[in-house]
């Protein structure tokens, strides 16, 4: 495969080779030095027309662990703020050079268009597209799960369990509850779609007004009672609610939206003993989650950003076709 644009265009084996590939590369991260020369000469550009933190920053950790030149380009500052389309803004990366080009654009869609235009001849890898997909955060979620679920029985102890053993089945029967804003989530699009294709169970709870029309047909169950759900959740992942995409309006009130869908220290009591809490960032504290929950020994969030790391050097190693994958034992030269 040449682009990353959805996780729906990964098989189970893609995925999982994904996965495994990331757990090489956590293995580098753990090093003193944590370099590896196998993106040494090529380009990656960071398009950001949308604001990131985590995104971002991890692609540009992640490319220069590499040893890959990172050109940043953010759309504020530049000239797409006097009128440059998304043609001429890809013409101009072409130029010089991109071997891959990670974007985020407010546009759903953009990054296939930029993908299958013709106007650049390098990978190009979604870093989150309007309310569409952001499939490396599903993979670093996947990532994260699969470390603290994996090969687990059901309700058993599974804090830490390092890698999964690489036939694929360590998700098998999981289940994982997402709970929020799914109407404007690439992040629960991405997650349902990779984590039904790992054989995890997804179960979405949001108010009716935050579901999509069409989330009947997503492989997964729908609730609209997140008490009844937390109980037999071996995840429970919570989104933001994205104010910036609704109507004023349509906002939720906090106290209401918290009482009925945020996660906080009660409901987090009735998660089984060795359930996670997980959030993509960034957080309202408060609303979907309290501060006491975001901040507890179950919280994966930290963990989970530095989990990107390691799966968006998987990423770009495996689109790129980086040199041969160094013994991680071994001495590694500082590129
Ligand atoms: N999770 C996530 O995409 O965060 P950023 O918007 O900070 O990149």
């Amino acid at each position: 495969k040449r682009h990353l644009i959805s996780t729906a265009d990964l098989s189970r084996d893609d995925a999982i080779l994904i996965l495994d590939t990331a757990e090489e590369m956590a293995r580098v991260a753990d090093r003193p030095i944590k370099k590896l020369p196998t993106l040494r000469g090529r380009t990656v550009v960071n398009l950001f027309f949308e604001d990131s933190t985590r995104t971002r920053i991890s692609f540009e950790a992640a490319a220069k662990r590499l040893s890959a030149d990172v050109i940043n380009f953010s759309a504020k500052g530049s000239s797409v703020s006097k009128g440059e389309s998304l043609k001429d803004t890809a013409l101009t990366l072409q130029a010089m050079g991109a071997d891959a080009v990670v974007v985020r654009h407010h546009a759903s869609g953009a990054p296939h268009r930029l993908a299958t235009s013709g106007w650049l001849n390098g990978s190009v890898i979604n870093a989150g597209d309007g309310t569409h997909e952001h499939p490396t955060q599903a993979l670093l979620d996947a990532f994260t799960m699969r470390r603290h679920l994996a090969g687990a029985a059901d309700g058993g102890p599974v804090h830490h369990r390092g890698p999964g053993d690489g036939t694929g089945r360590d998700l098998d029967g999981r289940r994982i509850t997402i709970v929020g804003d799914v109407l404007h989530s690439r992040v629960a699009r991405s997650n349902v779609q990779l984590l039904h294709t790992l054989g995890a169970q997804v179960t979405l709870v949001a108010p009716p007004t935050l579901l999509p029309i069409g989330v009947g047909s997503w492989p997964c169950e729908v609730s609209y009672d997140l008490d009844a759900v937390i109980p037999k959740s071996d995840a429970v992942m919570m989104l933001r609610v994205q104010r910036e995409r609704m109507n004023a309006a349509f906002f939720p009130t906090e106290r209401e939206y918290s009482r009925r869908y945020g996660l906080d220290g009660l409901r987090m009591a009735r998660m089984p003993e060795h359930a996670i809490v997980m959030h993509p960032g960034p957080m309202n504290r408060g609303m979907e989650i309290s501060a006491d929950v975001a901040d507890s020994h179950r919280s994966t969030i930290v963990e989970q950003v530095a989990n990107g790391v390691s799966v968006r050097m998987a990423v770009m190693y495996l689109l790129l076709g980086g040199a041969v994958l160094p013994d991680t034992d071994a001495p590694i030269r500082n590129a």
